[in-house]
């Protein structure tokens, strides 16, 4: 069955990058010239996604605003002869069909992707973490839609990470069918060393089987006293078809600082606009480290 349907959850806190977020949501934090969320968003749409639900808190309504039309602001452009400025801010609106439910409390992961339920009703659908952003030729996304759409089974996104580094991540026990594609018989959260399945983790992006929101209707609440995708996703996992993909990209946490510089930078070095003034800028400043 196609994939149509993407669920944003980001209704977090965003805790590790306060006092920013104290009342900027992380998603809307600029990389470059762009909100975070803009990118997530662009990549949906160009793997194939037509409805998108973003899930969002009393402390976010800045994204339902971005994604909106602003027929002043767009006025006073067109009257100053900046046209083009003026095609940029309305194609923001007109990017995707854009839904929003509020998850009336912060309960976890696995409990934001659980008020998805009616907007996705009974078809496989994707997940974009909010803040997980990939840098990559082709969409990460599509590369996991089309193994979803080959095995009609359940994907996650998956890569190799250090043995200090899986510690924080959702480690993967997996099998390889073909090439970077991989059968997944369990899943553990944030697992100890000897707990770790491999140090495969999944990074920021899901297709999953509408089955997932019975499974979380009875997870129970794990890690930090919240409900966890991944206690769901091994319950999947271990009762139905779940593939993995090593994909091909880099994606970057923007949820912590290290990966939100780190993303600044390498897309700012890419973009004709900044990336030969700032490699120049970045050369200068290293001669004096
Ligand atoms: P994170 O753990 O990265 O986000 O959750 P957080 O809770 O905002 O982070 P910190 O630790 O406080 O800085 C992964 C994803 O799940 C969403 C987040 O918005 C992020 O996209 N999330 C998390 C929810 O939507 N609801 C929750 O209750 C928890």
């Amino acid at each position: 069955m196609k994939v149509r349907k993407a669920v944003i959850p980001a209704a977090g806190l965003g805790t590790r990058m306060l006092p920013a977020t104290k009342t900027v949501p992380k998603e809307m934090l600029p990389l470059v010239d762009k909100p975070v969320i803009q990118y997530i968003i662009e990549e949906a749409v160009a793997s194939g996604i037509e409805d998108i639900l973003v899930v969002t808190n009393r402390a976010k309504s800045a994204m339902d605003d971005y994604f909106d039309y602003y027929p002043e602001l767009e006025d006073r452009l067109l009257s100053s002869g900046k046209e083009d400025l003026a095609g940029v801010v309305r194609g923001v609106a007109d990017m995707a069909n854009i839904f929003y439910v509020r998850q009336k409390a912060t309960q976890g992961l696995g409990h934001a992707i659980g008020r998805a339920r009616r907007f996705v009703g009974d078809e496989p659908f994707a997940v974009l973490l909010g803040d997980d952003i990939m840098m990559s030729e082709k969409p990460v996304l599509r590369q996991l839609i089309e193994v979803s759409e080959k095995y009609k089974s359940s994907v996650v996104g998956v890569q190799q990470v250090s043995d200090e580094a899986i510690t924080s991540y959702s480690s993967v026990r997996m099998t390889n069918v073909e090439g970077r594609v991989y059968e997944v018989s369990d899943v553990n959260e944030k697992p100890t060393q000897e707990e770790k399945f491999s140090n495969f983790a999944i990074l920021g992006r899901y297709v999953l089987s509408p089955r997932i929101f019975d499974i979380l209707d009875h997870t129970a609440p794990g890690h930090n006293g919240e409900i966890q995708l991944t206690d769901g996703l091994a319950e999947l996992a271990r009762t139905g078809r779940m593939m993995a993909v090593d994909f091909e990209g880099r994606r970057y946490d923007t949820g912590n600082l290290k990966g939100f510089l780190e993303a600044t930078i390498d897309f700012a070095l890419k973009d004709p606009q900044t990336g030969p003034w700032l490699g120049g800028f970045i050369k200068d400043k290293a001669k004096l480290l």
